[in-house]
């Protein structure tokens, strides 16, 4: 197991600069979840810590050692990517003992790992198999003890389950963990899916053209997003967002049209500044006594566990989760409440977290 240590790293392309000064610690056995919209520099920073890709400026660390110069396959660094491709020469054994047999491990040795990684994953009856006679899922997991049996101080992973179904990625995503669990091996793990990054991390870091924008344990994340981009990526269904004035008691917002939001802690800043009011979709509930915030229902879809509500709130778009089962009609209207502490509250002009 090791410490991964991210300071200051870029990485240019010719005059463009895709990771502009990223910083993120990996303490020892943590996982790790990288997470953001497609393009914004994951898979690259992945590349940087495997050695796969050069560093334009910064430091990478592994265990306190600068890695910057060192050869990937000196790292001690294992990764498996979304296109994991298996040898179809070569039976699901050999796929998995390739890197020992590689690195002259004896047959023993050999023979050992291979066993211990093919029970966790399920695999002890294909070992003889080839990859074509596999289904994508055992196909996957072959690819993960290939990492496995290294042994290695760093597991890498980029977006591993994207290729496969929804069910299936479900079960993989308790599997993994299931295996950081046991073996406790320093994880960095990249995806775009915020509900992987929130059921999997114990740390994600957010990231926006090439920058991180927040660094944080999942319910952090949700509980406090620094700006309205996390906000708004963490959590689904996404957070609503109404833009809204400061009150003049500075204990509550108003829409254009005169309609007050509870807010949590007196708001910092002067009445009649504007804000961006955001609202998670499940913490929305139905007004008890018909006051609360007023919505006139625009669509209306129950999934038999809930009801998901959309509608408008002064001329503003708004949609709410609800756990109970609803007799409301579109174009009637409903009255929403939430607890004022669920409120968040962001500047209109820079997105940046007020409350
Ligand atoms: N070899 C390359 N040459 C030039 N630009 C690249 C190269 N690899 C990646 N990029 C650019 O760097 C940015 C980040 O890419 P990437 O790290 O693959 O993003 P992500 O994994 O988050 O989707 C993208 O704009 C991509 O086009
Ligand atoms: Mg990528």
């Amino acid at each position: 197991m090791a410490s991964v240590e991210i300071q200051n790293v870029r990485k240019a392309y010719g005059d463009f600069e895709t990771i502009k000064g990223v910083s993120v610690e990996v303490p020892d056995g943590a996982f790790v979840v990288l997470v953001g919209p497609s393009g914004c520099g994951k898979s690259t920073l992945l590349r940087m810590i495997a050695g796969l890709e050069e560093i334009t400026g910064g430091t990478i660390r592994i265990d306190g050692r600068v890695i910057n110069d060192v050869e990937p396959k000196n790292r001690d660094i294992a990764m498996v990517f979304q296109n994991y491709a298996l040898y179809p020469h070569m039976t699901i054994a050999e796929n998995m003992s390739f890197s020992l047999r590689l690195a002259k491990a004896s047959k023993e040795e050999i023979a050992t790992r291979v066993a211990d990684a093919a029970r966790i994953l399920g695999l002890g009856d294909y070992l003889q198999r080839y990859p074509k006679q596999l289904s994508g899922g055992q196909r996957q997991r072959v690819a993960m003890g290939r990492a496995i049996v290294r042994n290695p101080k760093v597991f890498l992973f980029d977006e591993p389950l994207s290729n496969l179904d929804a069910k299936l990625r479900v079960q993989m995503r308790a599997e993994l963990k299931d295996i950081h669990a046991r073996f406790k091996t320093t994880t960095v793990y990249v995806t775009h899916d915020q509900i992987e990054a929130m059921t999997m991390a114990d740390r994600i870091v957010v990231m926006r053209d090439g920058i991180v924008e927040q660094i944080g344990s999942p319910l952090d994340l949700y509980d406090r997003p620094v700006n309205t981009f996390v906000a708004s990526f963490i959590g689904s269904p996404s957070m609503n967002f109404l833009s809204a004035r400061i009150g003049e008691d500075r204990k509550s917002v108003v829409t254009e049209n005169g309609i007050r939001l509870p807010v949590g802690s007196e708001a910092l800043l002067a009445s009649g500044a504007a804000v961006s009011y955001g609202i998670r979709p499940e913490h929305l509930t139905i007004a008890p006594n018909g006051d609360g915030i007023p919505v006139v229902v625009t669509n209306i879809e129950p999934t038999g566990s809930e009801t998901f509500v959309q509608g408008m709130v002064d001329g503003q778009k708004i949609s709410a989760q609800l756990r109970e089962r609803l007799v409301v009609k579109t174009g009637e209207l409903l009255n929403l409440t939430l607890a004022p502490a669920n409120s968040h509250l962001f500047d209109a002009a820079s997105g940046v977290r007020l409350s």
